[in-house]
């Protein structure tokens, strides 16, 4: 059944490596995502690749919730490359070049994040 082959994931990450759109999955679906003419690129949530300590995101428990931190080692924020938007369970906090690499939640329980960069893509880690 060949309309089943690409299946997508609720939240999934996909990347036009042509325009540079990037999408996220809110309802999936059984077609293939396209642009520009070419199948879009899942970003892969990384944990323990190259670069980690200045991607993996840091969590820290704060008296009202938590504060995220990329990495253990301060991720640049340049225009060429910065971290996009740092993700604590549904809500993201969107970046911008000068920023400081990290983000305030009010939230308790059970955290799972995850951060673009927008060269080396999407990390992920839990509390
Ligand atoms: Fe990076």
């Amino acid at each position: 059944m060949l309309k089943y082959l690409y299946m997508t994931k609720q939240k999934e990450i996909y990347k036009c490596n042509i325009c540079g759109n990037i999408i996220e999955m809110i309802h999936p679906g059984a077609g293939q995502l396209i642009c520009c003419g070419e199948p879009m690129k899942l970003q892969v949530e990384k944990e323990t690749d190259e670069g980690k300590e200045k991607h993996v995101p840091v969590i820290e428990k704060t008296e009202t919730g938590i504060l995220v931190k990329v990495g253990a080692v301060p991720h640049p924020m340049e225009e060429a490359h910065y971290i996009e938007w740092i993700e604590v369970n549904n809500c993201k906090v969107f970046l911008k070049p000068g920023d400081n690499p990290s983000a305030k939640f009010n939230i308790s329980g059970d955290v799972s994040v995850r951060i673009y960069c927008n060269i080396h893509g999407l990390w992920k880690s839990k509390m």
